[in-house]
């Protein structure tokens, strides 16, 4: 990479950022796409999240991504919201065009891009979504604008669950349930598409959702952990005959949609994917 005194700077802020794997994507992306620009992290604590977005204006960093704490926060530091972000309340991905930062959510649309690489159908289908936290918010919206007959939300904690049925109500038809074990296999028998969007599964050792010996034969189960590649969950759908889709795919594009919105270019999605899957799993799946 050759860094000159017209390369364009991108990054992403997050606490702790040393795990993102988006420097990594991103600078694959560029090099392919012979841009001339280079992406780097940058840690932004919570309290210096204010003078980290202005120094993005002062310094002309043309692109962000945004990750853990800062996705809901940095919303009030901005000019304006894409749709999305703005109902979703979450950004992930910031155009600096003359100084005016835009916020946009890519995560909704890389899941549902992910989806159709892989073939899986929204419309009409009954679709059961474990997590409430902020993956939940841009699957379900992302479940929603796919057409799902209905969304059945399930989390451990409970009003937390409400607080997401409340927002995802608006698009379309919601229900929100405690994590019991008697509720999960009454719901389990009225669905077409499970898709984990909890934590739980990227340990070794993590407890299961539910008894995944209960999952109906032939669904579609999706956990977007992509690391490992295949959880618990994943594993046990797949020796019921279900097709099974990771989170690899939402990775890879919502990073593909953030570099279309700064670059106006289309992505190099398999690069990026390449790149991914060399850090994460050694090249093995
Ligand atoms: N593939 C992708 O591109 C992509 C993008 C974003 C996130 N992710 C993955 O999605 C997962 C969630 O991310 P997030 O940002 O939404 O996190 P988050 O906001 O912290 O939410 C975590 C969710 O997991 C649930 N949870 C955690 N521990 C649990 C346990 N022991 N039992 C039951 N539920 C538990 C939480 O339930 P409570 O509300 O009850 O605590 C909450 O619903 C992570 O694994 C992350 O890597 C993947």
């Amino acid at each position: 990479m050759k860094v000159t005194g017209k390369t364009a700077v991108y990054g992403i802020f997050g606490y702790p950022v040393k795990h993102s794997l988006s420097p990594l994507m991103q600078n694959a992306a560029f090099s392919e796409r012979g841009i001339d620009a280079v992406y780097v992290p940058f840690e932004v604590s919570p309290e210096n999240l204010k003078e980290a977005v202005g120094g993005v204006k002062a310094l002309k960093v043309k692109g962000l991504n945004v990750t853990v704490p800062h996705k809901e926060r940095i919303v009030e530091y901005l000019d304006y919201l894409s749709d999305e972000a703005e109902l979703l309340g979450a950004v992930n991905t910031v155009k600096n065009e003359n100084g005016e930062l835009t916020g946009y959510n890519t995560d909704a649309e890389g899941f549902l891009r992910s989806l159709v690489e892989e073939g899986v159908e929204l419309e009409g289908k009954r679709a059961l979504m474990f997590g409430a936290g902020g993956a939940a918010r841009a699957v379900g919206y992302a479940l929603l604008k796919g057409g799902v007959k209905f969304l059945n939300v399930v989390n451990r904690n409970f009003s937390r669950g409400k607080e997401v049925g409340e927002l995802l109500g608006k698009l379309g038809n919601v229900l929100v349930y405690p994590l019991k074990e008697s509720t999960v296999e009454v719901l389990l028998r009225d669905v077409d598409l499970i898709v984990n969007t909890t934590s739980l599964g990227m340990k070794p050792g993590d407890p299961h959702l539910f008894d995944y010996s209960k999952i109906p034969s032939g669904i579609t189960v999706i956990d977007i952990i992509y690391n490992p590649p295949e959880t618990p969950l994943l594993k046990a759908a797949r020796e019921k005959g279900c097709k099974t889709v990771n989170g690899l795919g939402m990775l890879v594009h919502q990073g593909a949609v953030a570099f279309e919105i700064w670059t106006g270019e289309k992505a190099p999605v398999e690069t990026m994917r390449e790149v991914l899957k060399r850090e994460l799993y050694g090249g093995n799946t």
